[in-house]
C-alpha cells in the first residue's frame, strides 16, 4: 500500500480507534501535549463570547464541556462514528446543557451553516488531517465565513520537531499503554509503521490497538492508520494572512507560554 491509498481518517472511523479515543486523548489532555486544552476553549468562550463552532468535533471531548459551562456551541464532524460517541453523551448532561448543543456531520473544508459565530475553533490538532495545503485554505475559508465581523478563531496545531519527520526516523510514541477505568482492561497502542515524506509535509502512521484483560488475554485487536501534515509556525502565519485572519497571540502550551520550537502552536486569530 502506498501512503496516496491510504484514508487519513481511518483511524476515526475504526472500532477501537474510536472506542479508546477518549481514553488516549484524555490522557494527553491530563498529562500530554494539549495539558488543559479545555479549560482554555471555555476561557476563550467566556472572554469572545457564543455561539460557539467546533470544527473536527470528534467524541465531543471539548464540546460537551463548553455546552456545561454554559455556552451554545455547534460541533461538526467528517466521522459518523466520532459523531456517535459524542451523541451518546448527552444522556448524562443536563436539559440546559443539551439544549446548547448541536452535532451535524460536515466536512470542515465545504460546510455551510445558517449561522454565524462568535468564537470558531479547531481543537488537538484537528486540522493537520486536512493533508493537501488547498484543503486548509478551503477549511479557514470556511471559518471566515461562518464568524461575525471581528469574531475569533483559536486553533491547535503541534509544531513540528525535524528529527522527527525526516524518512526513516522512528515514531517519538511507539507504544502507548492505559488502563481503562471503566472495565479494568488494559489498552496498548503501538505503532507499527511511520512514513515521513518531507516533500508534502505528511506524516503516516499505521497502528495496531489490543485490549486485554486482566489475566492479560487479548479481547480486541485492530489495526488503523492516519495523517497527519506538519506545518511551520510562518507557513500558518502566511495561511492565515492568505484566508484573512490577524493574529492576536501564539503560544506554545495552554498555560500562556510563549512560542517555542517543538511544542504546541496555539493561535488565536480575529476575522479582518
Ligand atoms: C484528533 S480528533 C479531534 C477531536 C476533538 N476536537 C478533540 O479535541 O478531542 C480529529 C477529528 O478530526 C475529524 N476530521 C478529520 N478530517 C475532517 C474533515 N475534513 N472535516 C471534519 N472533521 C474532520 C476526525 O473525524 C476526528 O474526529
Amino acid at each position: 500500500m502506498t501512503i496516496d491509498d491510504r484514508d487519513p481518517n481511518a483511524y476515526y472511523q475504526s472500532k477501537l480507534g474510536v472506542e479508546f479515543y477518549d481514553l488516549f486523548t484524555g490522557d494527553a489532555h491530563n498529562n500530554g501535549p494539549v495539558k488543559g486544552d479545555v479549560a482554555f476553549y471555555i476561557e476563550c468562550a467566556r472572554e469572545f463570547g457564543a455561539p460557539v463552532l467546533e470544527l473536527a468535533t470528534g467524541t465531543g471531548r471539548v464540546l460537551w464541556q463548553i455546552a456545561a459551562a454554559g455556552f451554545e456551541i455547534v460541533g461538526i464532524d467528517i466521522s459518523d462514528e466520532m459523531l456517535a460517541l459524542a451523541r451518546a453523551k448527552a444522556s448524562s448532561e443536563s436539559a440546559d446543557t443539551r439544549s446548547r448543543v448541536r452535532l451535524h456531520r460536515m466536512d470542515m473544508t465545504s460546510f455551510h451553516l445558517d449561522q454565524s459565530f462568535r468564537l470558531a475553533i479547531i481543537p488537538f490538532r484537528a486540522f493537520q488531517h486536512l493533508t493537501l495545503p488547498e484543503q486548509q485554505r478551503q477549511a479557514l475559508r470556511c471559518v471566515h465565513r461562518s464568524l461575525i465581523p471581528g469574531g475569533h478563531f483559536v486553533i491547535d496545531v503541534f509544531d513540528p520537531r525535524l528529527e522527527h519527520c525526516v524518512p526513516g526516523a522512528p515514531s517519538p510514541n511507539p507504544e502507548r499503554r492505559l488502563k481503562d477505568s471503566k472495565t479494568g482492561h488494559t489498552v496498548v497502542r503501538r505503532v507499527l509503521e511511520r512514513i515521513n515524506d518531507p516533500v508534502r509535509q505528511l506524516v503516516t502512521e499505521t497502528f495496531r490497538i489490543e485490549e486485554s484483560d486482566e489475566g492479560g488475554v487479548t479481547l480486541s485487536s485492530e489495526e488503523s492508520s492516519w495523517t497527519l501534515r506538519w506545518s511551520t509556525r510562518q507557513e500558518m502565519k502566511y495561511l492565515f494572512e492568505l484566508t484573512g485572519f490577524e493574529v492576536i497571540a501564539e503560544y506554545s502550551d495552554f498555560f500562556r507560554a510563549p512560542p517555542a520550537y517543538g511544542k504546541e502552536q496555539l493561535w488565536i486569530l480575529r476575522k479582518v
